[in-house]
């Protein structure tokens, strides 16, 4: 299953089944995952921390295999024996679907939810066989079907598979029992925590300049409008925004009140751009900061997402791109420095967006990547997403030396980066910004890098 497959059962969890006043509060909630062998990944971990009794059933007995359909395709279980009955990626590789969608209509229990999630496009990937994509109809035709009710659909903008989200009922919607609000209480895991027994070997930065004295420079010389900050722990980056910015963390830990002019929206990036009312949320978005969960994922996506609301003459920075200990690069968190694998979204970057300007700054303690050129209209990035991914988590799992050595990276304090930044302010009030871009990347053509940075 590919990442956004999950975040897209991850969603579902969040806009109906936590939300039901029946199904939100069953203890254990019984699930049946139709062809949820894993392959790259199970639909289980989106319900871990919840009381679930989960059982998979596909064509192969298998590790967590719990059962193979008999014949005809038949489920092994008895009629309404499951609250929610899923199906992601499966339905393609089925020949006969619509049968397998009437069995799990047979099995879910009348008070209780269908999730089915389908490809709309993408490459084709034989288990063992490829037959279908899927078009939105298609989702209304299985409601129809199966005499069950579409209570809420969509297509996911991320590519290459363009999944297909139906979530169905056996009743039809009962206006007494409304479902409730979207939960967006985080119940994914965040990794605020780390070993307190780490060596002072791995517990070390590098760099001379901070990533915070950066920030304040970047605020005092680009003078953004709007500020907006993705991981705000104590507050100590979201502070040095002079203008009204907004921080968004699930799990904030303030020290001090924030000025007036600074708001907190408590949940993960993923929620707030799935749930809030993004462009009422925030102002001309001039500069933007991705502090938040430290895996490649995650900082790809805030990244597409900040991008969409950004203007040409915008900047984004993300932090922690220069682990200085390989054990700081680890996805789970094993010390308190902690970049995790967002290391890996610079070759993301200068593969897949040449168009960029990607500047790494050798801040303290981890590193700082400043990006500049902006183009809110691209598609790139969502398009391959998913490949994207995949290909950062299978392919790229160690932290290459140069990448701790800090290859390529300039200096924060060289007189470059003001310059560049000046130029940038003031684009943003050119009719066409074109040619002072243009002038940015001249700046920078041949002049990286100034001087690597040294290794301490
Ligand atoms: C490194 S701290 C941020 C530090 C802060 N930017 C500073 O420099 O003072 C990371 C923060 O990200 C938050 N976080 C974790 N997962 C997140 C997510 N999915 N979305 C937004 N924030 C998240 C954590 O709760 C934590 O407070």
């Amino acid at each position: 299953v590919h990442l956004s497959s999950l975040d897209n059962m991850r969603m579902c969890l969040k806009r109906h089944v936590l939300p039901d006043p029946v199904l939100g509060v069953r203890a254990p909630l019984r699930v049946l995952d139709v062809g949820g062998a894993d392959v790259n990944g199970s639909y289980r971990t989106v319900f871990a921390g919840l009381e679930v009794d989960y059982v998979v059933v596909d064509l192969e007995p298998g590790d967590h295999v719990d059962a193979v359909p008999g014949a005809g395709g038949r489920l092994p279980f008895d009629d309404e024996s499951f609250d929610l009955v899923i199906s992601g990626q499966t339905f393609e590789h089925a020949g006969t679907f619509w049968q397998t969608y009437l069995e799990m209509v047979r099995v879910g229990r009348e008070d209780g939810l269908i999730i089915v999630i389908v490809p709309s496009a993408g490459p084709e990937h034989r288990y063992p066989v490829d037959c279908y994509r899927f078009l939105p109809d298609s989702l209304v035709a299985l409601a129809r079907l199966g005499g069950t009710h579409l209570i809420d659909s969509w297509r996911d903008p991320l590519g290459p598979f363009h999944d297909l989200v139906g979530v169905y009922r056996r009743t039809p919607p009962d206006p007494e029992r409304p479902t409730g609000a979207p939960v967006i209480d985080s119940f994914e895991p965040l990794q605020n925590d780390y070993p307190s027994n780490t060596s002072d070997d791995v517990e070390h930065g590098a760099g001379d300049e901070t990533c915070w004295s950066l920030l304040e420079r970047v605020h005092e010389v680009f003078e953004p409008r709007f500020y907006l900050e993705i991981g705000v722990s104590h507050g100590s980056s979201l502070r040095l925004a002079r203008c009204p910015a907004l921080g968004i963390d699930p799990a904030p830990v303030l020290v001090d009140p924030l000025p007036e002019h600074h708001r907190i929206s408590r949940m993960t990036s993923d929620d707030f751009f799935s749930f809030a009312e993004v462009a009422s949320e925030i102002g001309p978005l001039d500069l933007a900061y991705i502090d938040g969960m430290h895996q490649v994922e995650n900082v790809l996506k805030d990244f597409l997402h900040l991008e969409r609301v950004c203007h040409p003459a915008s900047v984004i920075l993300i932090d922690d791109i220069f682990p200085a200990h390989p054990v700081q690069a680890q996805r789970e968190r094993a010390s308190r420095f902690w970049t995790g694998d967002v290391w890996k979204i610079l070759p993301i970057l200068r593969g897949a967006r040449p168009d960029l300007i990607l500047l790494p700054l050798d801040t303290w303690p981890c590193g700082t990547l400043l990006v500049a050129g902006l183009d809110a209209d691209s598609d790139v990035l969502w398009e391959r997403f998913d490949m994207l991914v995949s290909f950062a988590l299978d392919l790229m799992s160690d932290v290459h030396p140069e990448i701790i050595q800090r290859e390529g990276a300039l200096d924060p304090s060289d007189p470059l980066v003001t310059r560049m930044l000046r130029l940038l302010r003031d684009a943003r009030l050119d009719d066409d910004p074109t040619p002072r871009l243009a002038g940015v990347r001249r700046l920078l053509g041949g002049a990286m890098p100034r001087r690597v940075a040294p290794i301490s």
